[in-house]
């Protein structure tokens, strides 16, 4: 059966327990788990209405020896895993192979979040490093593809993107996903929709090799809110409803197809109120995000300049974590009045604060084997 992904099972992971019982909650945590980086913010795409498009715009990036000694500095950290994200797209940093090379062989988990268009150039280092590789497709055909994922240089990328997701299939040792992004005229953008590829797409990722398919609603800024969910018509969400039941029938071991966790909300419009009771967000002292313009507490809040902790290009790691300012904005970033978006860690969040009570209480804390660093 298909599922919703399920992050809050990850935390009763050993290691993430042992995290959140030595953590002192008042002051902080030593070290996040998981970083999400952006290693550049350039791109070979140029997709409409892509949820980076400002940050794109600024084309920065880290230097090569400044991104290979901050991945000295989050192995020496005791971060677990590091997401390769943008931004722009991450393979298009210079020295991204020797990156994440150095991560693979220090045992640092890597994910990747990709177009697709160079994993040719670094087959052997992600075949062998990467623990999840998902590539950022919204399509089943060309003409679609070429719509919703134009290149800069006007080439169409689709046979290259799916070519490289073929040779990938055949050498890798973790996991590749096929991303689909729902997108109707509501994204704007002249954006045509794409809702009835969704499922030959999920037959053609599974053709390809993938090992899984994932199906996510859009976002946009609206009503004053930064990565809203984009409210389609209802029709249009009637139509995606049947090609997104049609997937549960593909759902096998080898072939899994993923939901996104706010997919449903978008499919019935019905607002998935999340009641954020809480005045510090915990996921924010366990994960982080680190970009070219700064390192910010979280990804919602990418590129804004209340959420930003410091500079990774002119400050270490260590003293961006351990400093002052981080202190002043987490306590700023009151998630009951500053995150109105659909917090996709919202559950995290409310599962750590009852651990956290229940440690403090002398509960005991089922504990699950480790499986999954990328919490
Ligand atoms: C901005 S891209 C950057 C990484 C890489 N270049 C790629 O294409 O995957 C990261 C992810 O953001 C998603 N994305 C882009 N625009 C979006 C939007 N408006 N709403 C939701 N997700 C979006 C894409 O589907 C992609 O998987």
């Amino acid at each position: 059966m298909a599922q919703k992904m399920n992050i809050v099972k990850k935390l009763f992971q050993g290691f993430v327990l042992d995290k959140i019982k030595k953590t002192d909650w008042a002051n902080g945590s030593t070290n996040p788990l998981v970083v999400e980086l952006d290693a550049t913010e350039a791109c070979d795409l140029a997709c409409p209405g892509c949820v980076s498009e400002d940050i794109i715009a600024n084309k920065g990036r880290f230097s090569n020896e400044r991104l290979l000694s901050l991945g000295v500095e989050l192995k020496e950290a005791g971060v677990k895993a590091v997401i390769l994200i943008g931004g722009g797209e991450p393979l298009m940093h210079p020295v991204i192979g020797n990156f994440m090379r150095y991560l693979g062989e220090h045992d640092v988990h890597l994910g990747i979040t990709t177009n697709g268009t160079l994993i040719d150039k670094y087959l052997d280092t992600i075949a062998e490093f990467s623990s999840w590789t998902r590539i950022s497709m919204d399509a089943a055909t060309q003409q679609t593809f070429d719509r919703l994922r134009p290149s800069r240089n006007g080439d169409s990328k689709f046979h290259h993107v799916v070519n490289n997701m073929r040779k990938l299939a055949r050498v890798k040792n973790g996991k590749m996903g096929f991303s689909f992004l729902i997108r109707t005229e509501a994204d704007g953008f002249g954006i045509k929709p794409n809702i009835n590829e969704i499922y030959a797409a999920a037959l053609m990722a599974r053709d390809i090799g993938c090992n899984y398919f994932e199906v996510k609603p859009s976002y946009a800024y609206a009503g004053g809110i930064d990565h809203a969910l984009v409210v389609h018509s209802e029709e249009r969400m009637r139509d995606a409803r049947k090609e997104v039941d049609r997937l549960n029938a593909l759902d096998t071991d080898s072939f899994k197809i993923m939901k996104a966790i706010n997919l449903e909300e978008s499919l019935t419009g019905v607002k998935n109120a999340q009641n954020k009771n809480y005045h510090r967000c915990p996921v924010s002292e366990l994960r982080t995000l680190i970009c070219p313009s700064g390192v910010f507490i979280c990804p919602y809040w990418r590129g804004k300049e209340n959420f930003r902790i410091g500079d990774a290009q002119k400050m270490s790691f260590a003293e961006l974590w351990n400093g002052k300012r981080r202190k002043e904005v987490m306590a700023f970033a009151n998630p009951s009045q500053k995150c109105m978006f659909h917090c996709l860690r919202h559950e995290s969040n409310i599962e750590i604060l009852r651990i956290i009570k229940d440690l403090k209480d002398g509960k005991d804390v089922d504990v699950v084997d480790e499986y999954d660093r990328f919490i």
